[in-house]
């Protein structure tokens, strides 16, 4: 036996402690970068000894004090006491809530030899500021299993920091593939270590309807799965089909589950149910709800599909508004997003029902029909408190008022939302969706949707489109990375297509713009590859630049 390798089984064996000095070799590697950071020499050390004194100690301010009691507990073996006080005691960690921090979501962070002071406006600060301190922890405190016994330390230094905007998402497709509860979590766990604050769950499409509506029974009995054909064209895609149907839903408690666990890290969670397009699945299940009464069959296909929700039947406008009644019991949000993407107007063009309607309305044309659908939806989900989301398509035909703009078709929509005063989170597909490929080389690459949207790309996206003046930007309240899942088939691809990208967009969404480095962003990066490497997520990690671009400038 080696002489180091008998060292280290003594230590494990006796439990000694040994120093971790990672952080020490390394810059304080924070992704987001935080606004204010000023290192200092020297550690606070956790001792049995340390407690959290937290105030007020509230069910709230508990979630942070015992996510980092837990933290400290995985690799050290002891777990500090949480008590309700306010005053700082050496060889502590102090957590309060205190209201000369100006922003509901900043916090400052003073960690020296003697202790840790942590501010915050809110509980959401203090939370934010607990995974500030857990990216500067040894990767060891990512591990459950307690075989380190090690010293846990803290590098002294000062930080003040709050977030550039208000919504900072991350987008998942479960229609086309949908990844089990644990996977979700995982993916929540994720957002909520970079202060991401919204998850904007796709959970209705064509090739599938994924949540439980208890009056509704079909859109879940034949709506959630689809038949699946070896020979189908979907096999180019790569799509390893067996013939066995494809599919699955999350039930309501299921839905309630992760709800709740999202709300412990502060994350929102966003609903989709899509409207007027993308509904084979629920027409599958309720025929009667499209312009031409069917049949049809959950689609195999990916691409958008002519039959649509018929806008000139009543009843659709009861099963909506049934539906959205369920899931606005399920989902606390404030919005609720109702698509309105790709909506082909080809049987609106031919059915009877919608002519009428648009005849009896006034309208013009079958845009302006499906700005009459979207309208009437909006008006039901006002009058239960809450906001409409919709893609940018739901700016043809005229803006339902108090409408959000997601603008994914590039930034024009977004534009002309804010322009006109309506809200507009920027998800332009050029920078953000994760459906595409990250490296120009494809080789060991899961198969992606085509396009190429290396990282560079996606962290030099600037939501802030200049066409607009400093008070029309006011509207543009964040960004969000998206990740269609037509090839996506498993939670690793799912992974390795979000991750490093997903943090270059939490970083956008934190860090003010004239703060933002790629290179550094990169150190960064690399330093907490680490962490991830302990955490055991599957992230891509090859080339970051974008290789395209450089070519081009040459
Ligand atoms: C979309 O990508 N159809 C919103
Ligand atoms: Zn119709």
């Amino acid at each position: 036996m080696k002489f180091l390798h008998l060292i280290a089984l003594l230590i494990l064996l006796f439990g000694a402690k040994t120093q971790i000095s990672a952080h020490e070799e390394s810059p304080l590697s924070i992704i987001p970068a935080p606004v204010l950071l000023t290192p200092h020499t020297g550690n606070f050390t956790f001792s049995t000894k340390t407690r959290i004194i937290v105030s007020p100690l509230n069910s709230e301010t508990r979630l942070s004090a015992d996510l980092f009691a837990q933290l400290v507990n995985n690799p050290s073996g002891y777990s500090p006491v949480i008590s309700e006080g306010k005053k700082p005691a050496t060889g502590s960690v102090l957590m309060i809530l205190d209201n000369s921090i100006k922003n509901d979501e900043g916090y400052t962070l003073e960690v020296t030899p003697k202790g840790i002071t942590v501010k915050a406006k809110t509980a959401v600060g203090l939370f934010y500021a607990v995974q500030t301190i857990r990216q500067l922890l040894p990767v060891e405190v990512e591990k459950s299993a307690l075989v380190h016994r090690i010293e846990v330390t803290v590098p002294a230094c000062t930080i003040a920091d709050e977030p550039r905007f208000a919504y900072r998402g991350m987008h998942l497709d479960v229609g086309r593939h949908l990844f089990p509860v644990a996977s979700i979590k995982r993916y929540i766990d994720m957002l909520a270590l970079h202060k991401m604050n919204t998850f904007h769950w796709h959970l209705t499409e064509d090739q599938g309807w994924r949540i439980e509506i208890k009056k509704y029974p079909k859109l879940t009995e034949i709506g959630a799965y689809r038949k699946e054909t070896v020979a189908g064209a979907q096999k180019k895609t790569n799509n390893t089909f067996d013939g066995k149907p494809y599919g699955g839903f999350y039930t309501q408690a299921e839905v309630r589950e992760i709800v709740a666990y999202a709300g412990t890290k502060f994350i929102t969670v966003l609903p989709e149910i899509e409207m007027p397009g993308h509904a084979i699945a629920a027409l599958t299940s309720y025929p009667e709800l499209s312009c031409t009464g069917g049949p049809f069959e959950v689609r195999k296909l990916w691409g958008v599909d002519d039959d649509v929700f018929c806008a000139g039947n009543e009843q659709v406008f009861t099963f909506l508004e049934d539906v959205l009644t369920e899931v606005m019991d399920l989902f606390p949000s404030k919005y609720i997003h109702i698509g309105g993407d790709e909506c082909p107007k080809k049987r609106w063009e031919k059915c009877s029902k919608c002519q009428k309607r648009i005849k009896d309305e006034g309208l013009k044309n079958e845009f302006e029909l499906q700005s009459y659908f979207i309208r009437r939806i909006e008006k039901f989900v006002s009058s239960k408190g809450r906001n409409i989301i919709g893609w940018d398509e739901i700016l043809e035909g005229g803006l339902a008022p108090g409408a959000t703009v997601m603008s994914w078709r590039g930034e024009e929509g977004g534009i002309e939302a804010a322009k006109s005063g309506h809200n507009v989170i920027m998800t332009p597909g050029k920078y953000t969706y994760f459906c595409y490929y990250q490296s120009e080389n494809h080789d060991g690459q899961p198969l992606a949707l085509g396009g190429y949207v290396p990282l560079e790309l996606v962290y030099g996206y600037n939501p802030t489109p200049k066409e607009l003046t400093a008070e029309e930007q006011k509207h543009i309240l964040g960004l969000q990375g998206c990740l269609w899942s037509e090839q996506i088939q498993t939670p690793e691809i799912l992974e390795f297509m979000a991750y490093p990208r997903t943090f270059a967009i939490a970083e956008t969404g934190w860090t003010a713009d004239n703060q933002k480095n790629f290179e550094d962003f990169v150190t960064r990066l690399k330093i907490l590859n680490k962490r991830y490497d302990a955490i055991g997520i599957n992230y891509f990690n090859g080339e970051y630049r974008d290789t395209k671009a450089l070519k081009e400038k040459k």
